[in-house]
C-alpha cells in the first residue's frame, strides 16, 4: 500500500444480481461516492456473489488477507429474509468489532425510516482491512455511507 492511497473493495450480496437477473445498482454509487468523498480512495476490487456464506468469505479473506485492502464495503443480505446473512459471514472474520460505525449508520437512518432498523450490519476489522456492511437498496447504501463517510479517514488512518 502505499502512503496515501486507500485502497477499496466493494462486495455486492445478491442472489438475483449473481445470477444476471438484476444489474447492480448499489455497487456503482458505493464507487461513485467514495471515489468523489474519500479522498484518496481507489476501487481497487469488485465482485457480485450470491447470499451464500462460503461465497461471501472467499471473497472477503482474499481481498483482507492476500490483496491486503484497507476498506471492503459490502451491500445487502443484511436484513431478516431467510437468505439474508452476509452479517453472519462477516462478523467470524473480524477481529475486532467496529460497533460505533454501526450505531451511527442505525441512529442517521431511523430519521429516514423506521425500516431502518431491519438492517443487521456488522463492521469491524481483519488485520488492517476495516470491513463494514451495508444494506442492499442504492437508497439505504447512499444514506448510511454518507454518515460514516466523515469518520473513515481517521479510522483507516489508525489501522495503518
Ligand atoms: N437504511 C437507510 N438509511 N435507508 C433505507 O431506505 N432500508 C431498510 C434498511 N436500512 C433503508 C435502510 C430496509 S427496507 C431493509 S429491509 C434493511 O435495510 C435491510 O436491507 P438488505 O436486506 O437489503 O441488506
Amino acid at each position: 500500500m502505499s502512503t496515501g492511497t486507500i485502497r477499496v473493495g466493494i462486495l455486492t450480496v445478491s442472489d438475483r444480481t449473481a445470477r444476471g437477473e438484476y444489474e447492480d445498482r448499489s455497487g456503482p454509487v458505493i464507487a461513485e461516492l467514495i471515489e468523489t468523498e474519500l479522498a484518496g480512495a481507489v476501487v481497487a476490487e469488485r465482485a457480485v456473489v450470491p447470499d451464500d456464506v462460503e461465497a461471501i468469505q472467499r471473497v472477503l479473506r482474499h481481498w483482507a488477507d492476500d490483496v491486503r485492502l484497507d476498506l471492503i464495503l459490502t451491500t445487502g443480505g443484511t436484513g431478516f429474509a431467510p437468505r439474508d446473512r452476509t452479517p453472519e459471514a462477516t462478523r467470524p472474520l473480524l477481529d475486532r468489532e467496529a460497533p460505533g460505525l454501526v450505531v451511527a449508520m442505525l441512529v442517521a437512518s431511523l430519521q429516514v425510516t423506521p425500516h431502518a432498523m431491519l438492517s443487521r450490519p456488522a463492521a469491524g476489522m481483519r488485520g488492517q482491512t476495516l470491513i463494514i456492511n451495508l444494506p442492499g437498496s442504492p437508497k439505504a447504501v447512499r444514506e448510511n455511507l454518507q454518515t460514516i463517510l466523515p469518520a473513515l479517514p481517521h479510522g483507516l488512518e489508525l489501522l495503518r
